[in-house]
């Protein structure tokens, strides 16, 4: 197993779905009826077993805030309000503005919300081991759910 705090891990994520901030999420949906809630809990979970299953070595802290956060955009995606593509290349930038709003966030922080997307945020690379697993992690966990399991990644 990786070297990682996993308690420290868990304790944070726990803090942050109990801030009335984030549970916000919970009015969104995603991915077949998802909430936006419980993707951005799957996607912290995922990135943190990725971490320990690679032997990484990351910053608890920011990767919890940072995955719970990436989809902070604060609305459910509907054909009438923001088309596919355009949600896809603006929807960091959202989740990014509203998030600080709310949460004095770091550079890696920010840095991890906004690069979430990449490679279609051309010019907002990952920039830290643990952006990179947010990016990586999303992008599983979305798959998964498009499939219709919404289920904690810990089950796979
Ligand atoms: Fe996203
Ligand atoms: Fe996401």
């Amino acid at each position: 197993m990786g070297r990682n705090d996993e308690e420290r891990f868990f304790h944070m994520l726990r803090e942050l779905e109990e801030n009335p901030h984030v549970m916000e999420l919970k009015k969104y949906r995603q991915h077949k009826g998802n909430t936006t809630f419980r993707h951005c809990r799957s996607v912290a979970v995922a990135s943190f077993r990725m971490a320990q299953r690679l032997g990484l070595r990351v910053d608890e802290h920011a990767l919890a805030r940072g995955a719970m956060l990436h989809d902070y955009h604060l609305y459910t995606r509907r054909r009438e309000t923001i088309n596919g593509l355009r949600h896809l290349l603006v929807h960091p930038r959202l989740a990014l503005g509203n998030a600080e709003k709310v949460f004095a966030l770091t550079g890696k922080e920010r840095n991890i919300i906004e690069s979430h997307m990449w490679p279609l945020t051309l010019f907002k690379p990952p920039r830290s081991k643990e952006a990179w697993l947010v990016t990586l992690a999303d992008k599983y966990c979305a798959f998964r759910e498009m499939r219709g399991r919404h289920g904690d990644p810990d089950n796979t």
